[in-house]
This record gives structure tokens, C-alpha cells and sequence, in this order.
């Protein structure tokens, strides 16, 4: 690869930095270290920040508070044109009146590179992305994923040490997207730039990215791979964020009867194995249970039962092609379950559950921090 110096890459680090728009918090005091290569994902709902934060880094946005830093210089007064940062807005903002090739080209005008270097590098970064073929048309003339390539060859092409994406495929269709988002993640690999990918799509977020920085109301929840986040979710907003179908979230309280832990709501008690129920007892009463639908197994004829089982009626039954979704109630609680598609259920049935206690997933309810 001609294009991409590929062996210089850079660490991005974002040093306790703020942004504020007159009272709006956009961000606050956001610590990130997106190691060089790295693919990072910055995950979470609309407006908790992810696009200011990606246009601090960019030089757009000055942070309110905080110091960027690219390798070890502070770039935090650095505008975008001195930062070589590479970025794909959600909306590709592609020149329409230009050609693919000079769409792809123009950052290399303006930087009045020699014209023979622009072709020969606009020539290579339309091949990686298979646009080749497309260079003499305009914008209006390409389908949307075409569109996505130019964008993002017209990033790619500057070179860029960082490589920033906001939401790059939310223009796509649900086909188009699952084809980028794994061309987005095998040039990432292939060109090891150092990338951050806004999306509010937990399966983007985690089908692509090395970490997620997962975001709320400007605040960052947790930073971690994705295995991690899915099996240790620091908080009650990662656990309920992550996942599909969402993980079930019970709020109850935690009591003792000679020596034995249960978790008890108004609708139904559940014995805790000893260890975890006085690890959380020592911490607080007042607790969120929180458990996946695929960690809950329905025993069928007794089979399996256990003290701990629990039983509940059978709400409503939901064919999810692979599985189905069982809807159980127990007194009001709803409960969600994942079950293979052999199950024959009605609605109306009794039906008993245990839940994987090695999948248990107990929060402070005062604070929304996991305990276990
Ligand atoms: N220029 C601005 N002036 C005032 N408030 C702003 C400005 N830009 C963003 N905000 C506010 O800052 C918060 C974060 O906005 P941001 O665009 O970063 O969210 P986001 O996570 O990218 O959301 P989305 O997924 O909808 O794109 C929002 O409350 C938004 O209204
Ligand atoms: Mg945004």
C-alpha cells in the first residue's frame, strides 16, 4: 500500500476534556486513550455527545475544558487542517456539482499536492474501495453505498493519522449496511489507522470495534472490548443498552432468613447462592437483578427442576425465527426469555424457570453501579 504510510500510527488521547453550548453539558470530563491502530467505537443515544466529541478531536469544536493529544503533542489548539484527521460525515457532504475523482481529490488541491501525485493517489484509493469504475460520475449518479466509498475515499486519500466516521452508514439499507460494515472493518484492519466510529447501533458498534466507549447524557459509562461489556456491564445503563433482546431488570430487595440470601420482589422470591447474597447484603438492600433472556432456561416436565425454580404464566410467545421470546409474568414483573422454537407454549400456561446463576447480574439501585 502506496497511499497509507501504514507503520506511523497514532494514539489519540483525550485528556479530561469538556464541551459546553451555553448551559447544555454536551460533554464532561471525558478521559479516553484510543491506542495507535486502534478501532474504537463511540456508542450511545442521540445527544448523549458523540458527535461534538468526534468534532473536538477533528479541531472543529475547541473543548470547553481538557487537552486532546495526538502521540505526545497537545493538539488542543491545532486547527483541523494542521491535525491530519480524515472524516466521514453522516451525511458523506460530497461536492455534487464535482466528479467522483475530483470529489476524492480535493483535499490534495487544497493541500496543492503536484497533480500527477492527486491521480496517482486518488487512482489507488478508488481501487481499495472499488469506486474505480466510478470516477467520472457525480454524486447524484452513484447508489447510496457508492456514495459511502467516495466519502470515504476522499478521507482515506489525505492519508489521515486518525480516521473519524459519524454514523457513516445510517444512509444505507439494512442489506448495504452489514456489507459495509464489514469492508469499513476489513480496510481497518488492512490500512491499521488509528479509527473512531460514532454510531447509536449496538450490533455496528459491536461487530466492528476493538473497545466501545459507551456514552450517556455526556458522560462516559465504560470503555472495554465488546465480550466485556456484553458479560460485565459496569452499570445499569450499559446493561440495559447492550443487548438484544435487553437484558431483564428486575428491581427487589435483598433479605436474610437463617442464613440464606433471597432476592424478593412483591411478586416473587428468589434464593441467591450464599457468597453473592452477602456480598451484596454488605452493600445494600435496595437492588436491580438484572439477567439475560438467553441465561434463563425453562424447565419442560419437571425435568431439571430445582429450589430455586420459578414460576410464572406464560404472557405471550414471540417466533423470533432462530429462537422464540417467551413473555412470562410473575404477579406484574415481566419477564423475558429466550427459548429454542421445540417449546410448545400457550398463553395462559404456568410454566417454571431457573435463571444460569454464573449469568446473575445484581446493580445498586440507589446508584446503578453493578455489585456483581
Ligand atoms: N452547536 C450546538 N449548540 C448547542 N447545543 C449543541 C450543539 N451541538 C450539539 N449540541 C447539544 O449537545 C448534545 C450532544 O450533541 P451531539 O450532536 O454530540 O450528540 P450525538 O451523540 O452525536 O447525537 P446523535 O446520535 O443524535 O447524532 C445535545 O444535547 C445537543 O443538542
Ligand atoms: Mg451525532
Amino acid at each position: 500500500m502506496v497511499v497509507l504510510r501504514g507503520e506511523i500510527l497514532v494514539r489519540v488521547l483525550l485528556d479530561n476534556i469538556s464541551k459546553f453550548f451555553g448551559k447544555v453539558k454536551a460533554v464532561s470530563d471525558l478521559n479516553l486513550e484510543i491506542k495507535d491502530g486502534e478501532f474504537v467505537a463511540f456508542l450511545g443515544p442521540s445527544g448523549c455527545g458523540k458527535t461534538t466529541t468526534l468534532l473536538m478531536i477533528a479541531g472543529i469544536y475547541k473543548p470547553s475544558k481538557g487537552r486532546i493529544l495526538f502521540d505526545d503533542e497537545d493538539v488542543t489548539d491545532l486547527p483541523p487542517k494542521d491535525r491530519n484527521v480524515g472524516m466521514v460525515f453522516q451525511s458523506y457532504a460530497l461536492y455534487p456539482h464535482m466528479t467522483v475523482y475530483d470529489n476524492i481529490a480535493f483535499p490534495l488541491k487544497l493541500k496543492k499536492v503536484p497533480k500527477q501525485e492527486i491521480d496517482r493517489k486518488v487512482k489507488e484509493v478508488a481501487k481499495l474501495l472499488q469506486i474505480d469504475e466510478l470516477l467520472d460520475r457525480k454524486p447524484a449518479q452513484l447508489s447510496g453505498g457508492q456514495r459511502q466509498r467516495v466519502a470515504l475515499g476522499r478521507a482515506l486519500v489525505k492519508e489521515p493519522d486518525v480516521l473519524l466516521l459519524d454514523e457513516p452508514l445510517s444512509n444505507l439499507d439494512a442489506k448495504l449496511r452489514i456489507l459495509m460494515r464489514a469492508e469499513i472493518k476489513r480496510l481497518q484492519r488492512e490500512l491499521r489507522i488509528t479509527t473512531i466510529y460514532v454510531t447509536h447501533d449496538q450490533v455496528e458498534a459491536m461487530s466492528m470495534a476493538d473497545r466501545i466507549a459507551v456514552m450517556n447524557k455526556g458522560r462516559l459509562q465504560q470503555y472495554a472490548d465488546p465480550q466485556t461489556l456484553y458479560n460485565k456491564p459496569a452499570n445499569l445503563f450499559v446493561a440495559g443498552f447492550i443487548g438484544s433482546p435487553p437484558m431483564n431488570l428486575i428491581e427487589g430487595s435483598i433479605t436474610e432468613r437463617n442464613g440464606s440470601y433471597y432476592f424478593e420482589t412483591h411478586s416473587f422470591k428468589y434464593a441467591l447462592p450464599r457468597d453473592i447474597g452477602s456480598l451484596v447484603a454488605s452493600k445494600t438492600s435496595e437492588v436491580i437483578l438484572g439477567v439475560r433472556p438467553e441465561d434463563i432456561r425453562v424447565i419442560i416436565d419437571g425435568r431439571g427442576s430445582s429450589d430455586s425454580a420459578i414460576i410464572g404464566t406464560v404472557y405471550v410467545v414471540e417466533p423470533l425465527g432462530r429462537d422464540l421470546l417467551i413473555n412470562v409474568k410473575i404477579n406484574g414483573v415481566l419477564i423475558k426469555i429466550l427459548a429454542p422454537t421445540d417449546i410448545r407454549l400457550e398463553s395462559g400456561q404456568k410454566i417454571m424457570f431457573t435463571i444460569n446463576r454464573a449469568k446473575l447480574h445484581i446493580f445498586d439501585k440507589k446508584t446503578g453501579e453493578a455489585i456483581i
